[in-house]
């Protein structure tokens, strides 16, 4: 097998199971010629896709949106998913999931009648380093040149990747959005900062993604008597921030040590940060045991 996809442990495309070298479409596919597309990023955690419900009803959601019909009924994803799950033991993994509006001759306007085209693999996930959770990452702030439809989660990520690109270029993991002075999210993360021992992140808005794990983390510090709020913060209200941290299906919940060329409070993780942390490792491990309760 191309080592190339190593890690990759199942691969599936339109109702075939196959070996990833074999996953083809057609050149003329809409995801290809116009990104019109939409994806799901899921954790897979001792083989349980995390938060599944929330993931699907996101896919749906969006799908809707664009007018890409559904390609499957719950109860199919439910089957496609347990059988690509299947090898997903041991470690952690993660499941994607692409559904394009399909093949056709290439023309601006939605076709008519075409099969939307399915593509999922799972792949095994490397988990957050040590020293990211222990010294925070670095990041850099760029302003937000992406369209005013952020909240869908389309495979049309070329502004995504370049700004990604620049973060890496400048030695940072992640590039922090910012729109008209104001914080809108990560280049592929949701951003939180902690303010007077208040911890703030942006209301929802067209403006950035609806994140699986930043709605979870709202629910585990409601649930938990955390003081937040989901209030929009300017970028120069987050570089003086006590904490900042960011979240994504692939990262949990990371803290921030230096934004450009300034480090953050006192370069270390604060303690919003570790309760919430630990809250949401909790929360995991909660999960895992019921699956395990569920199966025995
Ligand atoms: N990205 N904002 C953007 C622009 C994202 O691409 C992502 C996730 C998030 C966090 O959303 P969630 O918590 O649902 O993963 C926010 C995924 C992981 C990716 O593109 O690989």
């Amino acid at each position: 097998m191309n080592d190339m996809f190593k890690d990759v442990v199942s691969t599936y495309i339109n109702g075939e199971y196959v070996a990833p070298e074999d996953a083809r479409i057609s050149a003329f596919d809409r995801g290809l010629i116009f990104g019109d597309g939409i994806y799901e990023v899921v954790p897979i955690y001792a083989g349980q896709a995390f938060r599944w419900e929330e993931h699907l009803a996101r896919l749906n959601r969006n799908l809707d949106t664009v007018a890409i019909p559904r390609p499957h009924t719950p109860q199919e994803w439910n089957q496609l998913v347990a059988k690509l799950l299947a090898p997903a033991t041991g470690t952690d993994h993660y499941l994607y999931i692409q559904v394009t509006r399909g093949v056709a001759p290439r023309n601006h306007v939605f076709p008519d009648a075409i099969q939307p085209t399915v593509f999922a693999y799972v792949q095994k996930m490397a988990p957050v380093a040590t020293a990211a959770l222990n010294e925070g990452v670095a990041v850099i702030t760029i302003p937000d040149f992406r369209w005013h439809r952020c909240d869908i989660k389309t495979t049309s990520l070329i502004a995504n990747v370049w700004l990604r690109q620049q973060a890496k270029e400048r030695g940072a993991t992640e590039a922090i959005l910012v729109r008209d002075g104001m914080v809108t999210e990560g280049a592929a993360t949701n951003v939180f900062a902690v303010m007077d021992g208040i911890v703030r992140t942006a209301p929802q808005s067209p403006d950035l993604l609806p994140g699986i794990t930043r709605d979870l983390v709202v629910e585990l510090m409601q649930r938990h008597g955390v003081e937040y709020e989901q209030r929009a913060f300017t970028e120069r209200q987050m570089i003086d921030a006590d904490e900042v941290w960011m979240t994504s299906s692939t990262n949990e919940v990371i803290p921030v040590g230096r934004i450009n060329d300034k480090v953050v409070a006192d370069g270390r993780p604060g303690p919003e940060f570790r309760r919430v942390y630990d809250l949401f490792q909790q929360f995991k491990a909660q999960c895992r045991a019921a699956a395990k309760q569920h199966v025995g």
